[in-house]
Formats: structure tokens, C-alpha cells, sequence
């Protein structure tokens, strides 16, 4: 199956002429002798799409390239017209891109609501100083922080204790308020990595259409998702592009991915496609 002349099926909106909000070119890393990455070729347009791939396959390694986390060995990758290699992950994310951990990373003592206001960086005008002073526009900056962090936690089905601390929640909504806190600047791309990992069938349903709404409004925005649970990528993403051991085997509609022999071979095991 050429990943060229598939449709993107019936979940699609985003088409594949639109211009890849991100695109990895020939992305190569390796870890000692161990090649995690070869020559990792990738266009995300905007929408969802899919990362999947086994245990190992390289697929954070994927996003902490695009992050600003990891430099790869050879290799580019875009976000438009600007490189990312060798940008920091604070410079990255200034360039519009948000990202989650596959363990959430939140400040347990904090609020749920603090927690997603230190997404809050890229669009901070005035600095630490004036914070500091109390300098009328800084606290107008952190009164909007506010309040849309708790429109956030609001449109996530969390909005009812926005000042509990974070280690009160479950973790399923621990990783929910941290992908609330990658929206708060707006992201041109947010990485979402294993999202649904420890949630429960409700945390799942708050976690998509936390995500469709916001998306539904940013139709220019690209959301990579890294994730075991096939049946959510299904659900969401109108491509997946399946990872094997550093290479993009196949990409392209998921059902059709996920039946595609190869894939299956590769490392879905034959119960999984018979399964769709
Ligand atoms: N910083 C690092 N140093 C050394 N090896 C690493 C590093 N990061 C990743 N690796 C190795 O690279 C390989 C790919 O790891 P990666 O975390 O990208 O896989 P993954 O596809 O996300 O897997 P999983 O589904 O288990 O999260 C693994 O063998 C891992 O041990
Ligand atoms: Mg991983």
C-alpha cells in the first residue's frame, strides 16, 4: 500500500495536500552502537495523527527530537520553514510546540490549576521582574493565564476542582491536566505521548473530546499522538504511521494500517487485525 494513494478515510478532515505542520527528514539516532532511529522520514499535517509501534521501536525518542530534548545524529527536522536541531526545548516550545511525557510531570503540591499555568511561558509579554513587582499588566497576563487554564480544565471535564492539588487526583486526571497544560499557549504542534496509558474508559471519553474541541477550533493545528491503545488511534487519528525498530514501516489510515500483513507481522500479532 503506497502511503501516497490512500484516502484518509472516513475520520478524516485534514487533507493530505495540506502543508505538514512538522516534517522529519531522514532522521537518524543512535544510543551507543544501538540505532534507535534510521533515516526517519515524516510529514505531520494538521489533525491527529497517529505514532505507533511496539515497545522499544523508538518512538519517544521521535518526539524528543522534535522537543528540542535529544539532537539526532543526521537528519532534520521542520516546523515550517525552521529547523529544530539544535534548538533547546525551551526555544522549541517557544515556536509553538507543546508536549506530554509518557509519566505526567506535574508539581504534586500545586493546584490542578497552577499546574496547567506553568504551560503558560510562550506568551508571557513581560518578564520575571515584573512578576515579581506586581506590575499591573504582569498580574493582567496571570489573571488570562488563569482563566483560560481553568476554561482548560473545564473543556478536559475537570473544571470542578481547579484548586486541589495535583497528587489528589487520580492518575488519569493527573495526565489529563498535563495535556490542559500543553494547550494553555495554544500549541501550533503538541506531542502527546501515550496519553491513554492508566486511564479508565471515562477518563479516555474526556481526554478526546477535550482534545476534538480544541482542535475543532484550531483546524490549522497538528496533534502527534504516541499510543499502545489502537482502538483510541482509531478512533482519533485519520493517519498513524507505524514505527519498527527505528524505521516507519507503514503509514497511512489505521484500519488500513492495522490490517496491512506487514504491520501485523511486524510486531501486531495476527489476534489484533483479525479483531477490527
Ligand atoms: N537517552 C537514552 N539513552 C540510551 N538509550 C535510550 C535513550 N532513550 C531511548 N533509548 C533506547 O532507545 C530505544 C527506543 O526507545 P524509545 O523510548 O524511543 O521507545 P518507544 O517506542 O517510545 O517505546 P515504549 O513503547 O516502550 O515507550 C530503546 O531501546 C531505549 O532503551
Ligand atoms: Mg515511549
Amino acid at each position: 500500500m503506497s502511503t501516497e494513494t490512500v484516502d484518509a478515510g472516513d475520520t478524516a478532515t485534514p487533507s493530505r495536500e495540506a502543508t505538514p505542520v512538522v516534517e522529519f527528514d531522514g532522521v537518524s539516532k543512535s544510543f551507543g552502537g544501538n540505532s534507535v532511529l534510521e533515516g526517519v522520514n515524516l510529514a505531520v499535517r494538521p489533525g491527529f495523527t497517529g505514532l505507533i509501534g511496539p515497545n522499544g521501536a523508538g518512538k519517544t525518542t521521535c518526539l524528543n527530537v522534535v522537543s528540542g530534548y535529544l539532537r539526532p545524529d543526521a537528519g532534520d527536522v521542520r516546523l515550517g520553514e525552521q529547523s529544530v536541531i539544535g534548538l533547546r526545548p525551551d526555544k522549541v516550545a517557544r515556536l509553538g510546540v507543546s508536549r506530554t511525557f509518557q509519566t505526567p510531570r506535574l508539581i504534586p503540591n500545586l493546584s490542578a490549576i497552577e499546574n496547567v499555568m506553568v504551560g503558560g511561558g510562550r506568551h508571557h509579554r513581560h518578564g520575571h521582574i515584573a512578576e515579581l513587582f506586581g506590575i499591573p499588566a504582569a498580574r493582567r497576563d496571570e489573571k488570562d493565564q488563569r482563566a483560560r487554564a481553568r476554561e482548560l480544565l473545564g473543556v478536559f471535564g475537570l473544571g470542578e476542582h481547579p484548586d486541589r492539588a495535583a497528587n489528589q487526583f487520580p492518575i488519569g486526571s493527573q495526565k489529563i491536566i498535563e495535556v490542559a497544560r500543553g494547550l494553555l499557549n495554544d500549541p501550533a504542534l503538541l506531542l502527546l505521548d501515550e496519553p491513554a496509558a492508566g486511564l479508565g474508559a471515562e477518563d479516555v471519553d474526556r481526554l478526546v473530546e477535550g482534545l476534538n474541541g480544541w482542535l475543532e477550533e484550531r483546524p490549522e493545528a497538528a496533534v502527534m499522538i504516541i499510543e499502545h491503545d489502537l482502538e483510541l488511534i482509531t478512533r482519533l487519528c485519520p493517519t498513524a504511521a507505524v514505527l519498527h525498530f527505528g524505521r516507519i514501516i507503514q503509514n497511512g489510515p489505521p484500519k488500513d494500517v492495522l490490517r496491512d500483513p506487514v504491520v501485523v507481522e511486524a510486531y501486531l500479532g495476527a489476534d489484533v487485525a483479525a479483531g477490527d
